[in-house]
């Protein structure tokens, strides 16, 4: 049940030594690699940086599932308030380990796991339509924040908790509103202590977009039925492998490398990430988040200021073949394109034979759909090393918790590599920040009157 990463059509051999990589390129980067080894050693040691711990916390999925199940007795739909790293983990589990018609089934045909909400948007129509589609008085709201205090999260929890208020009353409310956060600090840890919330911890050294391995992630995908402890044991196992390679044969390091060069020596900055599974779209969404938040930052060298960072893309196959194909095909030869490939679905589906006389329909009866869905992505990734386009295929044996927790854990360490090799910090997003503040000063919030002085003052557009 290993995912493995097939990087041949990465390679000079198949799409030429102008767009292709060559072993020794690779191969040069060992040192390199073998800094950045040493240093994640390091974080590992100092306990700096938390997500390499995820996997193990098997104590806390025990707590969560125990949790879920004293909720699930009565509870039908839960609620996610969250935004960024806060949200797109959860929706992602869930689009890929739950029935693709999840929320539309009764409970019986569930088996009595909630459904899920995601708010991950403000849009005022979004957010009531969301309000108006849950059994309120069957629904848990999972309010998650690290930081406790991001504006557009915290203003739902407002919003939502003077509904339950006003439905339930005071005394109900509070066992409906299950808050995500950190441990000791902020906003919302402040409502845990004072007014009694039930609550779940982000370790603060776990940075939001890392963090779908935590609470974060595993409890609303506890709630739908997911299991998480599988989930967990599959990023074990991805971390052990990685572990226990050598830097060639590193799985993640291998794919950072190979990003890297495309990035700096190829010039294609776009990664495009192609999922052959509609229910890997959300992990595909996650992954842009991932890329587009860790890798994109600025550093100052020999007194100019350098910007990188790849341009993460989501297509999925094979909807996006009908739209941005072609534009891969022969559009800028900009782009890298990572397939996610999976080799044995739950359901094949034959295709019927019908219409001897027309081959044009014939042709098909017999296969699978299966087979159509593998089909088109051979065609797919052939054709575009025919045409020069170079690209990688990560395939996973099954979608089940065991194969998405190994994807998780490889696309995060994959990042923070990436990001070493770019001499960028991934773990940091002054970007986003800089937006919380202003808005916080636009909202009226005391301390951030200066952030919103700098936009009045700023030239009418
Ligand atoms: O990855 C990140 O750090 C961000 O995307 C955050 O998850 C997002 O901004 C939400 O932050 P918070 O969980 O503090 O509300």
């Amino acid at each position: 049940m290993a995912i493995t990463l097939d990087h041949n059509f990465s390679m000079a051999e198949f799409v030429g030594p102008e767009n292709g990589l060559q072993e020794k390129d690779l191969e040069n980067l060992t040192p390199r690699l073998e800094e950045i080894d040493q240093q994640i050693k390091t974080w590992r040691q100092e306990g700096t940086i938390g997500f390499f711990d995820l996997p193990y916390q098997e104590e806390t999925a025990k707590k969560i599932n125990k949790l879920a199940k004293k909720l699930k007795e009565w509870c039908w739909d839960l609620l996610v308030l969250g935004i960024g790293g806060s949200a797109l983990g959860a929706k992602a589990l869930h689009q890929a380990l739950c029935h693709p018609s999840h929320n539309l089934f009764p409970p019986a045909r569930r088996s009595y796991h909630s459904r899920l909400f995601v708010a991950d948007n403000i849009d005022p129509d979004y957010l009531y339509g969301i309000l108006d589609a849950v059994e309120l008085r069957r629904t848990v709201v999972n309010v998650i924040s690290k930081s406790g205090s991001t504006a557009e999260t915290i203003a739902q929890f407002l919003f939502v908790y003077s509904l339950l208020k006003g439905r339930l009353g005071a005394d109900k409310v509070r066992d409906r509103i299950v808050l995500t956060t950190d441990p000791e600090k902020g906003m919302l840890r402040h409502l845990v202590q004072n007014e009694g919330f039930p609550s779940l911890s982000v370790p603060p050294n776990v940075g939001g977009r890392f963090s779908v391995l935590a609470a974060v992630g595993l409890f609303p995908a506890a709630m739908v039925g997911v299991d998480i402890e599988e989930l967990l044991e599959g990023a074990r196992f991805m971390d052990q492998r990685l572990r226990s390679a050598s830097i060639s044969q590193n799985l993640a390091y291998r794919l950072a490398a190979c990003y890297y060069l495309f990035l700096s020596q190829k010039a294609r900055p776009i990664q495009v990430i192609m999922p052959y599974a509609a229910g890997l779209t959300g992990i595909a969404d996650w992954f842009c988040q991932l890329w587009g938040e860790s890798l994109g930052k600025k550093y100052a060298l020999d007194g100019s200021i350098v910007h990188v960072g790849p341009t993460p893309v989501r297509a999925v196959g094979v909807t996006d073949q009908h739209s941005q194909l072609q534009l891969y095909m022969e559009g800028p030869p900009d782009k890298i394109i990572t397939f996610l490939e999976v080799d044995k679905f739950q359901h094949t589906l034959a295709i019927p034979r019908l219409y001897p006389e027309m081959e044009g329909m014939h042709y098909l009866g017999g296969h699978s759909f299966a087979e159509l869905l593998q089909a088109e992505k051979k065609a797919t990734a052939f054709n575009l090393i025919k045409a020069g386009r170079p690209n990688l295929t990560l395939h996973l044996p099954e979608i089940n918790p065991f194969t998405l927790g190994q994807l998780i854990y490889l696309f995060e360490v994959t990042v923070v590599v990436l990001g070493r090799l770019l001499n960028i910090n991934p773990f940091d997003q002054p970007g986003v920040e800089g937006g919380k503040q202003t808005t916080y000063g636009l909202m009226g919030r005391q301390g951030f009157e200066s952030q919103r002085q700098e936009v009045e003052n700023a030239p009418p557009v």
